[in-house]
């Protein structure tokens, strides 16, 4: 393949938040840019944009992933979730981000979106998450303000609540 070739634009279709994303994409375009700046979605940050911060977590297919690791094209045919899915339909905050305002568990807030996409995956995977699985979960996530404490706290409360709201979906149900 000629080096022209392989720099060409190649058409990417994936679904962000449950709408269908389809356009040019250059090979070389990360994820992280791609969402911020083609299809708008500025929810997610980039801190570091070499894995080490935690700042661009997404979903990809639910599983986190450094959007700011990931090139565009490998989202081909995946659903990618962020920030902006957490809300409701009726855009209220969503039972973490809900927690985090509670207890106060951000003050910038660059490192809070990564950080609630990181614990949506935890706790749709593992509804009795304990504290040290939360903890250990937030060594991926820099966070220069908090002091992490009341993340803890928040996190901790979210858990709870959405074990609650598990429970009645499945005794409704
Ligand atoms: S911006 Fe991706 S991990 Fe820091
Ligand atoms: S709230 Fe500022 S970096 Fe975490």
């Amino acid at each position: 393949m000629s080096r022209m070739a392989a720099g060409q634009p190649h058409r990417l279709r994936f679904t962000l938040n449950g709408s269908t994303i389809e356009r040019a994409c250059e090979p070389r375009r990360l994820l992280s840019d791609f969402i911020r700046h083609e299809v708008g979605a500025t929810g997610t940050h980039v801190g570091c944009e070499h894995g080490v911060c935690g700042a661009c977590t997404v979903t990809i297919d639910g599983q986190p992933a450094r959007a700011c690791l990931t090139l565009a094209l490998q989202a081909e045919g995946c659903e990618v979730c962020t920030v902006e899915n957490l809300a409701g339909k009726e855009s209220r905050l969503g039972v973490l981000q809900q927690a985090f305002r509670k207890h106060h568990a951000l003050q910038c807030g660059f490192c809070t979106a990564g950080i609630l996409m990181s614990l949506d995956s935890l706790f749709a995977q593992r509804p009795d998450a304990t504290e040290d699985e939360i903890r250990d979960l937030l060594t991926g996530h820099l966070c220069r303000c908090t002091g992490y404490a009341p993340i803890v706290r928040a996190a901790l409360e979210a858990a709870s609540e959405l074990r609650i709201k598990l429970k009645d979906e499945t005794a409704n149900a």
